[in-house]
């Protein structure tokens, strides 16, 4: 018996950042997947395959592995290992993960591969609801980031367009507004705790300023939802260059990702960091006027792909 599941990763539009400090943030999930597929093994090992590398153990032995790749796949042993006590089982599990995400630049693979893992695992033995697998992929997903908000994971489970915000989580945006991101990796690596610990030093120095830059990105973000609704691409792009300068001012932005920003900006509608910033990925809005030459001026200096936004989120077949 073979068990498939297959999650959206994400980018933030609006309101990284701001967002730990309440503000709304906008996030969409792209038509780019992580593809889960799980199978019941005779043993009584656990075999997880991915591009993060390759682990074979017993059931009991696994959470005790050392090397590099398990320590990477803790969420996914946590997976494995809480499916098999949950459903009281006695039995070894294969599990291959196929990636179109590139890892770790801030696209939402880690919480795809929770989502979708969450869903092909337990699928071995039950068909669980989009609302209980989220919460299991947002449990997996603490063994490794602590504290994370559960909006990635939320969006990669639902799809499409949401705003979150602390107080309240997710809601869905009711948007089918059709656009085209051009998504740049910078190549400069990104650490989301560094970069959340250096706004916060930011802050204690400038509270007044940070009070201020919150308030103007909560009424960027008023803006952005309108312009959503109204599918006006053109303020969109304009929003997204503006809540640029605020990252900028918070001090996450680089030499490196400005130069592709204002690069985008000659074609796009706008353009700006998505997620936590310090390197990572730069996002362009564009539609099928400005796609490719946009794609073209930007894949002359880094490496980028295009995408659109994924309306389907989780999607499993047993
Ligand atoms: O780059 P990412 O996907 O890890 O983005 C982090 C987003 C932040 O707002 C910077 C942090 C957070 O927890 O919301």
């Amino acid at each position: 018996m073979k068990s498939v599941a297959s999650a959206p990763g994400k980018v933030i539009l609006f309101g990284e950042h701001f967002v730990v400090y309440g503000v709304k943030a906008i996030l969409c999930s792209i038509d780019k997947r992580i593809t889960v597929t799980s199978k019941l093994a005779d043993n009584n090992s656990i075999k997880i395959e991915s591009s993060l590398g390759k682990i074979e153990a017993n059931v009991d032995s696994i959470t005790k592995l050392k090397d590099p790749s398990a320590v990477l796949m803790k969420p996914l042993i946590y997976i494995v290992t809480k499916t098999l006590e949950k459903f009281k089982k006695n039995v070894g599990v294969e599990i291959k993960i196929e990636s179109e995400i590139p890892a770790g630049i801030g696209l939402g693979s880690s919480s795809a591969c929770c989502v979708a893992a969450a869903a092909s695992v337990t699928g071995l033995f039950e068909k669980l609801k989009r609302e209980e697998i989220l919460k299991f992929a947002i449990e997996a997903e603490r063994t490794i980031f602590q504290n994370t908000s559960g909006a990635d994971c939320s969006v990669c489970t639902y799809g499409g367009i949401m705003e979150y915000d602390k107080k309240n989580g997710f809601k869905k945006i009711n948007s089918n507004i059709d656009l085209g991101l051009v998504i740049a990796n910078s190549a400069q690596p990104h650490f989301t705790s560094e970069l959340v610990n250096r706004v916060r030093e930011f802050r204690e120095n400038n509270e007044d300023l940070f009070v201020s830059l919150c308030e103007q990105e909560s009424y960027l973000i008023q803006k952005a939802l309108s312009a959503l609704e109204d599918r006006d691409l053109h303020t969109l792009g304009k929003l997204m260059s503006e809540n640029q300068s605020f990252l900028e001012r918070i001090g996450v932005s680089t030499q490196k990702l400005a130069f592709l920003i204002e690069e985008a900006k000659k074609t796009a509608y706008g353009a700006k960091i998505t997620g936590a910033g310090g390197g990572g990925c730069v996002i362009a809005l564009t539609d099928k006027t400005n796609l490719n030459n946009t794609l073209t001026r930007l894949g002359k200096h880094v490496d980028c792909f295009s995408a659109r936004i994924d309306y389907k989120g989780l999607l499993d077949t047993f």
